[in-house]
């Protein structure tokens, strides 16, 4: 038997004022496009904007279903648009913010698992990481270099070979 142990670093901000103008921007574009997230049922407003290899900025928004399980976060709704819209382009900084209707919105989002499945993907897919940039409406930020590093031990295609 031997331990194994796994670990990443990230990096939080307290604020938005903290960050890069370009990180600041995607962030705030994300913001805005919660306005668009059609969450009649949650109401928790999802918003992401992506800046692409080729410098290109791709939103996206949950987009909810009365049968609960065909909605679709706003992360998947992003690399999904991104995927048709540019194919073979990766997305290189994809920032995610929310603004929950029922209650604060101020602690940094946090991807579903699904969320993170597809874009551990994205990342094989293009062979180079997606920095992820994690905010609310206010407070704290954090920055994931890597998204596939939430993901430990992930199930990739490679075993269905
Ligand atoms: N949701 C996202 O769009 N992204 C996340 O990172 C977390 C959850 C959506 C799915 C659903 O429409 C609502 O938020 C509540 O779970």
């Amino acid at each position: 038997m031997s331990q194994k142990e796994y670990r990443f670093a990230y990096e939080e901000f307290n604020s938005v004022e903290e960050l890069d103008v370009e990180d600041a921007e995607l962030l705030s574009r994300a913001q805005e496009v919660t306005a668009d997230a059609y969450a009649p049922y949650s109401h928790f407003r999802v918003g992401a904007a992506a800046r692409l290899a080729n410098g290109a900025i791709v939103t996206g928004t949950n987009q909810e279903n009365g049968s609960f399980p065909a909605g679709i976060c706003a992360e998947r709704t992003l690399l999904s648009a991104a995927a048709s819209l540019f194919p073979g382009v990766g997305v290189e900084e994809l920032a995610v913010s929310y603004y929950n209707e029922n209650g604060p919105s101020d602690r940094p989002i946090s991807p579903c698992g699904i969320c993170r499945q597809s874009l551990r993907e994205a990342e094989q897919r293009a062979g180079k990481p997606i920095r992820l940039i994690l905010g609310g409406k206010g407070g704290k930020i954090y920055i994931i270099p890597e998204a596939g590093q939430l993901l430990p031990l992930a199930f990739t295609g490679d075993e269905l070979k």
